[in-house]
């Protein structure tokens, strides 16, 4: 079995670590589901947030849930609607560090405090967003955000 391994202190290194990994792992693979549900779990492995998954374009209206890691997902989301709506429609990504503060917010979960989303692009379309939930608040920042961008350029 294989293992994400993270050696370094730095949240930026352990990104890059990461990231390199999962380079390497995914360098054969083209089935879009295995390379998303393979993120997810390297994501997991490396830092151990609470919720990480992804919410596909299912129409031009709606996200459906898939592939994730963790609690119940609720399973569609409308364009606008919570953080991931929102993040789909502006068209990037959302850092949300009390999800209590964002109005509209869609409580999956109330051991989720803080969140970020992060658009998925292919040939300039948004195809998915990726969803990460800390249950710690202010758990992202710049640099979980400029690697989580470069990561999700790998589904
Ligand atoms: N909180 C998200 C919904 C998805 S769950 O957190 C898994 C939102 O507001 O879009």
């Amino acid at each position: 079995m294989q293992h994400i391994q993270i050696t370094t202190t730095t949240k930026a290194e352990q990104y890059k670590e990461l990231y390199e990994q999962l380079v390497h792992i995914l360098d054969q693979e083209t089935d879009m589901i295995a390379r998303m549900t393979t993120i997810c779990s390297a994501i997991k492995e490396a830092f151990n947030f609470y919720w990480i998954g992804f919410y596909r374009v299912l129409n031009e209206n709606e996200l459906v849930v898939g592939p994730y890691i963790g609690t119940l997902g609720c399973l569609r989301i409308q364009k606008g609607k919570g953080v991931c709506g929102t993040a789909w429609k502006l068209e990037k990504t959302i850092i949300v560090p009390d999800v209590d503060k964002f109005d509209g917010h869609i409580a999956c979960s109330s051991v989720s405090k803080s969140e970020i989303v992060v658009p998925v692009f292919k040939d300039n379309q948004i195809i998915a967003v990726l969803d990460i939930d800390s249950e710690y608040y202010n758990a992202f920042d710049e640099t979980d955000k400029e690697w989580l961008e470069k990561i999700v350029e790998l589904v």
